[in-house]
């Protein structure tokens, strides 16, 4: 075990994690099956005092609109432009100097768990930055008003939570008050980004948590039933570029998507009953239909690219032999910029991984709070977790 990783194994054993949160006797159950199962091999803290840490997730609405992304957009829009970074990876070097690497270490023993998780970080990241900023607003749980996690692009598809929720837990552990959730949503999503073989990138650090999450702001998140020129303008709203939107679609070389998401293009496209999308390729269709029955069970899962486990250059190979998975990936052919930019990626030595660095980068960037917390638990704003703790009146 090298050096680092035996610190952080220590860190992990020591006894005096915080409570943060009290759950029912059968969700608690639930967590720690689900953990034995998938990290007994790779972390060997105890399960009982991390699934303090954890919270399970309410009830959904759902709704699919983009539109006030734009209105959200300008104030992030004008962060991006101002870049306004408070700091570089070596923020924490004094005020906990295992952040980064403990980070690192538990994502990748994740991911080496699970391969198929790598996508599940690097979206989350996504889906935070462009609502309110990179704030970790997407991780707020739903107390009184119905929150990120609630609107359709979220609701029983974004993945990562416990994970996430599980590092803060230990870095309070390290350093109690002192790494973001925001900040550690960023560098989950590069280090999964480079487990699953994919680019490295500076992850700037410094960020601070917000108390707002509105399922109404998530709602505006880029759909997949969007027109290319739809998507561009929900990338400009927070201050990225087209080229910025395609080569961020290459995201979607990495993990799943739900057969929900894909039904509409396969037997009702446009509206029209029995109908496939013609830009998917035929034999594609079938094969996903098999998989995809018009009745499908919720939970019936496909992967987005040919390797969906590995970060490569093959997913803008399939959008362009009309491969696709989803209707945005399949737009991206129907713009000249969209056309060359994808043609130019799916070659194997192309620019593709600097430039999705560097977007990843400007995507980090976006409205760089300067105001907020740092979250003791990343599902609940301080308040509520001192709300949590308070001792019952006594009689
Ligand atoms: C261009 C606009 C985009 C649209 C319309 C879009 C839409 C979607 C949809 C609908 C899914 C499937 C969700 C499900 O069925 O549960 C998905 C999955 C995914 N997206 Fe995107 N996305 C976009 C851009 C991005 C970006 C910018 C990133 C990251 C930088 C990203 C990363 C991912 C990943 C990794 C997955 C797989 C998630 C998993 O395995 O859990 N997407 N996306």
């Amino acid at each position: 075990m090298k050096t680092d990783e035996a610190s952080v194994a220590n860190a992990l054993l020591q006894p005096t994690l915080p409570r943060a949160h009290s759950y029912s006797l059968r969700s608690r159950l639930r967590i720690r099956t689900s953990m034995r199962t998938r990290y007994k091999a790779a972390i060997s803290f105890d399960l009982r005092q991390i699934s303090q840490g954890m919270t399970t997730y309410s009830q959904y609405k759902e709704q699919w609109v983009c539109g006030t992304l734009f209105l959200v957009g300008l104030l992030a829009a004008a962060a991006a432009a101002s870049d306004t970074t408070s700091g570089g990876e070596d923020y924490y070097s004094s005020t906990c100097p295992q952040a980064t690497v403990t980070v690192r270490y538990m994502v990748n023993s994740f991911v080496k768990q699970n391969r198929n998780l790598a996508g599940g970080f690097q979206r989350l990241h996504f889906h935070d930055c462009f609502v309110r900023g990179c704030d970790a607003s997407v991780l707020l749980s739903s107390t009184v008003n119905a929150t990120e996690m609630d609107s359709i692009a979220n609701k029983g598809s974004l993945r990562g939570f416990e994970e996430i929720n599980m590092i803060k837990t230990v870095l309070e552990s390290l350093c109690p008050a002192t790494v973001s959730c925001a900040d550690i949503l960023a560098l989950a999503a590069r280090d999964a980004t480079v487990r699953g073989g994919g680019p490295s990138w500076p992850v700037a650090l410094g960020r601070k948590d917000g108390f707002l999450s509105l399922q109404e702001e998530a709602d505006a998140l880029p759909g997949p039933y969007m027109t290319y020129d739809q998507l561009v303008a929900c990338f400009a709203a927070v201050g990225l570029s087209e080229q910025d939107m395609v080569v961020l679609s290459g995201a979607h070389t990495l993990g799943r998507a739900q057969c929900r998401t894909v039904l509409s293009r396969l037997y009702n496209y446009n509206g029209v009953s029995n109908m496939t999308d013609p830009f998917l390729d035929a034999r594609l269709a079938r094969q996903l239909k098999r998989k995809c029955p018009p009745d499908v069970r919720p939970g019936a899962f496909l992967p987005m690219d040919p390797t969906k486990n590995i970060f490569d250059h093959l997913y803008f190979c399939a959008v362009l032999a009309r491969r696709g998975l989803l209707g945005s990936d399949a737009q991206l052919l129907t713009s000249p910029v969209g056309l060359e930019l994808v043609t130019k990626y799916c070659q194997p030595d192309s620019s593709f991984f600097s430039d999705f660095a560097a977007a990843m980068v400007k995507m980090g960037n976006i409205n760089w709070a300067t105001q907020g917390e740092i979250r003791r638990n990343c599902s609940v704003i301080n308040e509520n977790v001192a709300a949590i703790h308070m001792p019952l009146p006594s009689r």
